[in-house]
């Protein structure tokens, strides 16, 4: 499978938002991931859907947009209205029911539903919504921060996944050059990184060692 390069904009600066999209483009990102943050799912708030209104103006990738944030039923329509191109909910925040109502939903926008799970949720969780998802999101650090170190658990957890499932798999935290390589082997295709490539000093260098 394709592997797809995807800087975490939450290490990015905040300040200069347009020069940072234009910086990982020309570095050869393939996505644009975006860490939507609400203080009671994860300790930590960040953006929500006018900023990625403004990103929107700003880079030609798709925009992934990661909601930690409980009752995220009620937020995906503003998400989409504001130009994301991929969404992903977390299993935690979401009933069965309600993912079915989002993904009948997405289809008509053409916008692709993803579901993460957290390190401390089993794969079994996710099982009954393979089915409804373009993707998987499998967390490798408990969310709410970047920099933060990768948890080996989720090696197996891809792994297990991959055998049964054939669609985009993302891992997010932690990634590096060495991690990179294990959560490769395991069957992740899609591979999410804030501080390995923001921190970079040659950012272009980072992405390809991730490649
Ligand atoms: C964590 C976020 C991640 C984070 C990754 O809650 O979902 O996307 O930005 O950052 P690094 O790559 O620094 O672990
Ligand atoms: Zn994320």
């Amino acid at each position: 499978m394709k592997i797809k390069i995807a800087p975490s904009i939450l290490s990015a600066d905040f300040s200069k938002l347009a020069l940072e999209l234009k910086r990982v483009k020309q570095a050869g990102a393939d996505l644009i991931h975006v860490d939507v943050m609400d203080g009671h799912f994860v300790p930590n708030i960040t953006i929500g859907p006018v900023v990625v209104k403004f990103m929107r103006k700003c880079t030609p990738l798709a925009l992934d947009v990661h909601l930690m944030i409980q009752n995220p039923a009620k937020f995906v329509g503003a998400f989409v209205n504001a130009g994301s191109d991929m969404i992903t909910v977390h299993i935690e925040t979401i009933s069965l029911k309600e993912l079915q109502a989002i993904a009948k939903g997405l289809k008509k926008s053409k916008v692709k539903l993803g579901i993460s799970l957290n390190p401390g949720t089993p794969l079994a969780k996710i099982k009954p919504a393979l089915e409804l998802v373009d993707f998987v999101l499998v967390m490798s650090v408990n969310p709410g921060f970047g920099g933060q170190a990768f948890i080996p658990g989720a090696i197996k957890k891809i792994s297990q996944l991959r055998a049964i499932f054939t669609k985009d798999i993302a891992v997010d935290g932690g990634i590096n050059a060495q991690t990179a390589k294990l959560v490769k082997q395991a069957g992740a295709n899609v591979l999410i990184a804030g501080s390995y490539i923001f921190g970079a000093k040659n950012i272009k260098q980072a992405i390809n060692s991730l490649r």
